[in-house]
């Protein structure tokens, strides 16, 4: 969520707009308030501002011809709300050292009450003011010292850096179960700490991923690395290569309407290289280990969280349908505390695109812990669940910057439906006779294509159907879970209360919901359960309620007459259409907020990157 970054060594241009432009590319991970800390003749000199980082950079512009040691911040509110004095840095009392924090300090309250005890006033409500404090409280003159004792008093998950007016050339900087990464440029020399390889520049780096409860301490001369036990080690740095690639929109007024319209591309991309057309084999190429592993495996649990669960939803139904074998989706908050559900023989699949959602990390490490064995799939390489895993596939969406998830979720289904296949040739010798899966997933970009071209047709029902204030999502099977994901979208940008249901749950209550003010949209994608879906949308044309019917053009539907209805040409499976529908939808989702005004790629509220749990 909160994002950090740093810079120290032989710092060669402005820190101020270092920090800045790092920031932006940060600001993905929330986008309260953000600040800075650096040196201002020998003392330490914090700026901070509520709002995006633009207002932060019109702040600093006094501060430009620095170029010092310096630290930063983008912060997603937990603790106290979005006010100036919650904003990161905090420093202690005499102002003698600033610090920025991702993540949350869990004894923080305990550590106050004690420190309040011994006369520390405390300006914010942020349980990171408490490290500031205690770090002063600890400190002996001995930077390292005082951080090992830190490291020693928190519990919670943290990334955290640190400067000290004592030590003007230095950065310390710690991490529990947050990510904080240290790069060196690899020509220059200067020194950067970020939560996310995303804030670099473009150039050749040195890399190093710091592990929990390391401490390191950089300055002009050296990095130097220490374990909790204060032993020194060896920092192993790994080339890493950045392409800068700025954040462009584009012909798009929008990221998310940018994202939309990557789709085909994004899937092309995620099917590449992975299958023989003539053979008529997925190649996955998955280690032979994952092979083995699977040949014991009983049951499969996905797990994911928002949109992430959905894509979990889609592929649990399609596995089960497909290879036979017990897969149950969860949601990673939750199946963390199912003890049961996990083994030996468990395959667990965890679905994230940012690769750092602290559920979903929790999850999976839990379910290491009972012996069961991870594939992750991710949208980022590098990632923290990359490195928990035993195994793990990466979908090739590209970036996607907008907090709200397209692109990403439609190459998750993508590569979940190859694993599926993968799967069920480990275990039948070839791909299932029926349903020419691979040429089916190979015709979903042209099929994208289309549909997006009649966005007009999307545009003009989003805003006809403006005035709803209760929007109901329904569908069954695939449907039913890509109306959930559908439904997700409509909250996350348009801020419409909106549910989604079974089509057939709807007479054990929530039927109780609709009158003419209600919006139904109907997703009649299934096939097999078609008529019955059509019963359910006439139980609620019978109680007044509007339809939004989105269907297959080859169905009639002269039963129900819907109010608005938007048709998808795609002859292919009915297990492949939530692609399909999801992108029709998002669609929706996006000209209703747009109507509205909303920031749609900055939702309120949210961040991209949710590693609070
Ligand atoms: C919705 C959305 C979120 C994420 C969720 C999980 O548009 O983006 O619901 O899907 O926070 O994030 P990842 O996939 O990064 O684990």
């Amino acid at each position: 969520m909160c994002g950090i970054f740093g810079v120290c060594g032989k710092v060669f241009s402005s820190s101020v707009d270092q920090c800045i432009a790092g920031l932006k590319k940060l600001e993905y991970r929330g986008y309260d308030s953000s600040g800075i800390a650096l040196f201002d003749k020998g003392a330490i000199q914090v700026v901070k501002s509520t709002g995006k980082v633009h207002h932060l950079e019109e702040k600093i512009s006094h501060l430009k011809s620095l170029k010092t040691v310096s630290i930063a911040h983008t912060r997603w509110a937990t603790h106290g709300g979005v006010v100036e004095a919650n904003a990161h840095p905090h420093v202690d009392s005499e102002n003698s050292l600033a610090l920025v924090h991702n993540g949350i300090i869990e004894n923080f309250f305990e550590i106050k009450l004690q420190l309040e005890k011994k006369g520390v006033l405390f300006r914010s409500q942020t349980d990171t003011e408490v490290i500031a404090h205690l770090f002063t409280d600890l400190y002996d003159g001995d930077l390292l010292g005082t951080m090992q004792r830190l490291l020693a008093r928190l519990d919670g998950s943290f990334a955290i850096a640190c400067i000290h007016k004592n030590h003007p050339d230095s950065l310390i900087v710690t991490k529990r179960d947050k990510p904080l990464t240290i790069a060196k440029d690899a020509t220059l020399g200067q020194v950067l700490v970020t939560s996310d390889r995303n804030a670099l520049y473009g150039g050749e780096f040195l890399t190093l991923d710091l592990e929990d409860n390391q401490v390191a301490l950089l300055d002009q001369n050296a990095i130097q690395l220490f374990e909790r036990d204060s032993s020194k080690i060896f920092p192993n740095f790994e080339p890493f290569t950045v392409k800068d690639t700025p954040h462009f929109k584009g012909e798009y007024s929008h990221f998310m309407l940018k994202e939309i319209f990557e789709q085909p591309s994004a899937i092309r991309r995620t099917l590449e290289g992975r299958y023989d057309l003539e053979g008529n084999r997925v190649l996955l190429n998955l280690p032979k280990a994952f092979e083995e592993t699977f040949e014991t495996v009983s049951k499969i649990a996905l797990i994911g969280c928002g949109t992430s669960y959905h894509a979990a939803c889609i592929a649990a139904h399609f596995l089960e349908e497909l290879l036979g074998i017990s897969a149950e989706a969860y949601i990673a908050s939750e199946y963390r505390y199912r003890e049961s559900l996990s083994d030996a023989t468990t395959l667990v699949i965890a679905i994230s695109q940012s690769g750092e959602t602290a559920d979903t990390i929790a999850a999976l490490r839990e379910a290491k812990k009972r012996k069961a064995k991870v594939l992750s799939i991710t949208n980022v390489p590098y990632s923290s669940i990359i490195r928990d895993s035993d195994f793990h596939l990466m979908t090739q969406a590209g970036q996607e910057i907008s907090v709200c998830s397209t692109k990403a979720f439609t190459s998750q289904l993508l590569l979940l439906y190859l694993l599926s296949l993968q799967m069920y040739q480990f275990r039948n010798g070839s791909l299932p006779f029926e349903n020419n899966w691979i040429q089916n997933l190979r015709t979903l970009p042209s099929l994208i294509e289309s549909l997006l071209q009649r966005k007009n047709l999307i545009e003009a029902i989003a805003a006809e159907t403006q005035g709803f204030e209760k929007i109901l999502f329904i569908g069954r099977q695939y449907m039913y879970y890509t109306a959930l994901e559908s439904s997700l979208k409509l909250k996350e940008i348009n801020y419409t209360f909106s549910l989604s249901y079974p089509a057939g749950e709807l007479k054990h209550g929530p039927l109780a919901l609709i009158d003419e003010n209600t919006l139904t949209v109907a997703l009649l994608g299934n096939r097999t359960t078609f008529h019955k879906t059509i019963s359910n949308v006439q139980e609620i044309q019978a109680r007044n309620g509007k339809i939004f019917a989105v269907h297959q053009k080859d169905q009639n539907l002269d039963e129900i007459s819907p109010d608005y209805s938007f048709s998808i040409d795609a002859p292919i499976p009915e297990q492949l259409l939530p692609i399909l529908y999801a992108v029709a939808l998002q669609l929706y989702a996006f000209y209703s907020a747009l109507k509205k005004g909303h920031d749609i790629d900055h939702p309120k509220n949210l961040a991209k990157s949710v590693t609070v749990e």
